[in-house]
């Protein structure tokens, strides 16, 4: 009997043509072709071990070999013919191997499935990914670094509800931002070792009677591990599950800055000026200078929290094992990516070239009385019970207010009327580089503890760049 369609790998048992509207519903090469140089090298890794095992010749595994480095070649000159009629990248890169080399090509894939084929070419994708993410983090952990190490004097209000707090330096404000991403490169640090684990010899779902051996499999592609169980093998989605969650802590942590940015750039702050090359204008008034970058890092953020929620919802009611809903994995982790790269790539850009108006800053710290807390705390050295000197300060802000003066700028007969326990010395108490050089404790925002946090960062980046410290 002769096949009813006969470009189907899988057609053997088929009496009638598939649909054309099931074709392009079931198709995914939009998505897995970005996988396919993955998809040769666990291709190779599987011949090798094939061979090394006897179950395929030297000869035909040259064949393979020098067949799939031909695809290679295809696919880095574009000239690769995709046919969406045959489904996958799988099945496409298989057609092809058959067409170059023959027979040899058919036994490739002797004691596998696409169901741990695309779980490993994944994992590998994905692998690659966490690690573009890494390279990229670093590179903006630089640039907050010096831009930090500019700024350890200048100062400006720190912030709780929004409201202006006490006064801190610019460089502690910007090494809290460069611990945010220090902690996502060490997530992704702890979850590479999940990703990295070898699925090929799991087969369909049971593993297979070939005498395979998939540790040599993982050394073939330099993997430290190998799946333990193959029905969890190939239904395993959690890498990709973990990668969307590190993404979104990034994109959350991007936004943040992003958040922060666009507050400051407002003249309401004024606290920077935003680079030129990194802003945009109005079509309508010409006075703008938009802070669209930051603005859409701040928007792609939920984009990406949407992917992971998909995925996480697809995920949460199949059953063992591989199920074609698992196609859809591709496409959230796929765009999810493309957010994280340009995002990091374009706010490190940013941030390089930012400029900060430290006059500004000093006028915020005025207007905003950020060193009461300072006179309060003179006042109980100086023996007032403390609920007794927050009250008269507050007396004090209050009056200030109303002249329209910084504390600091009160004459010291004022300062005695509300209190005789007031002295000269108040106007170095009150003064705001004072006030963060006092705040000496472990972590805090005072120069011995702003200087050692950038050393011990910089020690970290240049382990993490290979350095020999
Ligand atoms: N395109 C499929 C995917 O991405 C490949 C695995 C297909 N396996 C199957 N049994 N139909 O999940």
């Amino acid at each position: 009997m002769k096949d009813k369609d006969p470009q189907k790998i899988w057609g053997g048992r088929f009496a009638a043509r598939t649909s054309s509207l099931v074709e392009e519903f079931t198709q995914s090469l939009d998505y897995d072709r970005f996988l396919a140089l993955h998809d040769l090298e666990g291709s190779r890794a599987h011949a090798l071990m094939l061979a090394d095992t006897g179950i395929i010749s030297p000869e035909e595994l040259q064949r393979i070999l020098s067949g799939l480095d031909q695809i290679q070649g295809e696919l880095e000159q574009n000239e690769f013919n995709w046919d969406p009629g045959l489904e996958d990248v799988h099945m496409n890169i298989e057609k092809r191997l058959t067409d170059l080399i023959g027979e040899p090509g058919q036994k490739l894939h002797t004691g596998r499935s696409r169901n741990d084929q695309v779980a490993l070419d994944f994992r590998l994708y994905v692998a690659g990914a966490l690690e573009r993410w890494q390279s990229e983090l670093k590179e903006l952990i630089s640039i907050l670094l010096n831009q930090a190490e500019a700024h350890r004097k200048t100062l400006l209000p720190g912030y709780t509800h929004l409201q202006p707090a006490q006064p801190v330096c610019l460089a502690q404000h910007l090494l809290a931002y460069v611990q945010m991403f220090k902690r996502d490169y060490e997530r992704i640090e702890q979850a590479m070792p999940r990703t990295r684990v070898s699925p090929l010899g799991a087969a369909a779902l049971a593993g297979t009677t070939y005498c395979l051996q998939p540790e040599q499999t993982a050394g073939h592609l330099g993997f430290e591990e190998v799946f333990k169980n193959s029905m969890d093998a190939v239904s395993d989605r959690d890498f990709v599950l973990e990668g969307l969650f590190v993404a979104s802590m990034i994109m959350m942590h991007l936004s943040r800055l992003g958040e922060e940015i666009i507050l400051w750039s407002n003249p309401g702050f004024g606290f920077i000026i935003l680079p030129d090359a990194y802003s945009t204008g109005s079509s309508i008034m010409p006075q703008k200078k938009n802070p669209d970058v930051a603005e859409l890092v701040r928007g792609k953020a939920g984009g990406v929290y949407g992917r992971l929620m998909a995925l996480l919802t697809t995920m949460k009611a199949l059953p063992l094992t591989y199920n074609r809903d698992m196609q859809e994995d591709k496409e959230p982790f796929i765009e999810a990516c493309k957010s994280v790269s340009s995002c990091l790539r374009v706010m490190t850009g940013m941030m390089g070239e930012m400029e900060f108006n430290k006059d500004k800053m000093m006028q915020a710290l005025k207007k905003g009385f950020l060193n009461a807390t300072e006179l309060a705390d003179y006042l109980v050295f100086k023996g007032t019970p403390f609920r007794q000197a927050h009250h008269l300060t507050g007396r004090l802000v209050a009056y200030a207010e109303e002249k329209g003066l910084g504390l600091e700028e009160l004459d010291l007969t004022v300062f005695q009327d509300f209190s005789r326990l007031i002295d000269r010395d108040v106007y170095g108490v009150l003064d705001y580089q004072q006030a963060v050089n006092r705040r000496s404790t472990p972590g805090g925002t005072g120069p011995d503890s702003v200087l050692g946090q950038i050393k011990d960062l910089r020690l970290w980046l240049d382990k993490k760049n290979g350095g020999s410290v």
